[in-house]
């Protein structure tokens, strides 16, 4: 199953409930970028208001924390409404008990990796989470080039995820997803797609959703 997941990085965030609005008959999940200043050079939402604009969506909504010292950062979104809560590995010092917290409150576990660690760091971890998030750009900031040098790690995470059938585990990409690189990604085996300023800033976002998600479903 392909999942299309906008990132409101690049929308108007003075109107987030219209342009979430645009994409939702279209799209699997809203993807919400929590930046802290600290872990990446950038700022996006406080934690209250991250909550906020979770509990408001109205489609499930996909956190993705960039934020430092994630062990204790995760708490506020543990009691939203949110989908999924992804932190970084880099950013915890217990990640495993920081994962099964996100499971306990009832939400879908991802781990990410920025590009610089390896995909055999998260080995130790697989029975824990429920989603591996890739990133194909350095976390920060929207409109970056697709890093395709990192679809070996995509393939040895599918390759991970393959072995565990006891249950469906999403393999999500993030950074620089385009008509084009959507195809790379999955031909790599990513089945959950990230996808902010080409979204964004197409003149029709929904279309553009339903673009990608053929673009994809045209490798599988
Ligand atoms: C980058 C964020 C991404 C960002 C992607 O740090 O995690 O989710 O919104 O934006 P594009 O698709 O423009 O690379
Ligand atoms: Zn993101």
């Amino acid at each position: 199953m392909i999942r299309i997941c906008p990132s409101i990085l690049n929308a108007n965030f003075d109107d987030l409930a219209n342009e979430i609005a645009r994409v939702a008959a279209v799209s699997d999940l809203l993807h919400l970028d929590v930046m802290d200043g600290v872990f990446v050079p950038n700022f996006t939402f406080a934690p209250d208001r991250a909550v906020e604009i979770i509990n408001e969506s109205v489609m499930p909504v996909d956190v993705h924390l960039m934020i430092d010292a994630a062990d204790h950062g995760v708490e506020p979104y543990l009691m939203s409404s949110a989908a999924s809560v992804t932190v970084h590995l880099e950013a915890c010092v217990d990640p495993t008990a920081t994962l099964k917290k996100i499971r306990a409150a009832g939400k879908m576990a991802g781990l990410a990796i920025k590009p610089a660690t390896s995909i055999a760091a998260i080995e130790p971890l697989l029975e824990e989470l429920d989603m591996i998030l890739v990133m194909t750009v350095e976390p920060g900031f929207g409109g970056q080039s697709f890093m395709k040098e990192m679809m070996p790690k995509v393939e040895a995470a599918r390759r991970y995820l393959n072995e565990r059938i006891d249950r469906e585990r999403l393999l999500q990409v993030d950074g620089g997803i385009n008509l084009e690189t959507i195809k790379v990604a999955r031909q790599a085996g990513a089945d959950t797609f990230v996808a902010g300023s080409v979204v964004y800033r197409a003149d029709d976002p929904a279309a553009m959703v339903e673009n990608l998600r053929r673009a994809a479903v045209s490798v599988s």
